[in-house]
């Protein structure tokens, strides 16, 4: 990961934080900077090491602005569907990924800024924090799977809101509408999001991991279908040493060491 030029990756422990550093456009997606994230967490992916990600803007202004209107302006129509393609496989990685993903948003969180926050599994905002899909005022759609994944956080009724008025709100206002799940000080934003992973990777791994897979795998089957996965999996855990462990340290009134296996 060393020839990267607009991400860059710093380690507390297991935890990676991944930075989208374009300070000078705040952050603003153009293709290579969506074709580095995706490089960055097939990368992660693979690493055994890794227990959950914070994926964060670097400055103090914004997670990112969105993709970048100056690459947007020249695309044609061929040149637009490959543009949200590309944009939706790398943002589906980090929405399968197979541990916990969570968006730390410290400024903007516009446009593509705003589907990226959408597709990670979790948000948490700074104070400062803006969010909007302001797509429609430059006469174009949300295209990284806004359109849909805005709608499943926060329903239907102020999705379309959102994405019709292309307002800005404030993280007040997303705290309260469901987009993010707390708003913190901007000083307080990476220790609050690493506290918050923390709370989450101390759980059996594997037990982490399957309870994303049944959730995302709800999202997009029939109900039935989705409860004969959840038991399918709910059983598949009954072969791991981490439920045994649990369940053991439980009993034992002493805190689980699990290993992921
Ligand atoms: N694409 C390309 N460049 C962007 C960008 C984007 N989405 N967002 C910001 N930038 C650039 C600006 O053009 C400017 O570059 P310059 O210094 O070379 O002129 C730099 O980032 C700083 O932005 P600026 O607009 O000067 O900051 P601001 O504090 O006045 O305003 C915003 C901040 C976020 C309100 C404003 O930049 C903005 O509206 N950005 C576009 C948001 C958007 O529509 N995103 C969706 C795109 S689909």
């Amino acid at each position: 990961m060393s020839d990267l030029q607009y991400i860059r990756v710093e380690w507390d422990e297991d935890l990676a934080v991944v930075y989208v550093d374009r300070q000078e456009k705040l952050n603003a997606l153009n293709a290579e900077v969506v074709q580095e994230l995706g490089r960055v967490f097939n990368d992660l992916r693979d690493d055994d090491h890794v227990r959950g990600i914070i994926l964060t803007g670097a400055g103090e202004k914004a997670f990112v602005a969105g993709a970048d209107i100056g690459e947007l302006a020249k695309m044609d129509p061929l040149g637009g569907v490959k543009v949200s393609r590309d944009g939706q496989q790398v943002f589906a990685r980090i929405e399968r990924f197979p541990k916990p993903v969570l968006a730390a948003v410290g400024g903007y969180a516009l446009g593509g800024g705003c589907e990226l926050a959408l597709a990670c599994h979790l948000r948490i905002a700074s104070e400062n924090a803006r969010f909007g899909l302001p797509e429609v005022g430059l006469g174009i759609i949300p295209g990284y799977g806004g359109t849909l994944r805005l709608a499943r956080l926060i329903g239907l009724g102020r999705a379309i809101e959102l994405t019709l008025t292309g307002r800005m709100i404030e993280a007040r206002r997303a705290e309260e509408i469901g987009l993010v799940s707390a708003v913190v000080p901007r000083d307080e934003l990476l220790d609050r999001a690493k506290a918050l992973m923390r709370e989450i990777t101390k759980n059996g791994p594997v037990a982490v991991r399957l309870a994303l897979e049944s959730i995302y795998l709800a999202l997009d089957s029939s109900p039935g279908n989705a409860m004969r996965f959840e038991s399918a999996l709910f059983g598949l855990l009954a072969s791991t040493d981490d439920m045994r462990e649990g369940m053991t340290a439980f009993l034992e009134k002493r805190k689980p060491d699990f290993k992921g296996r």
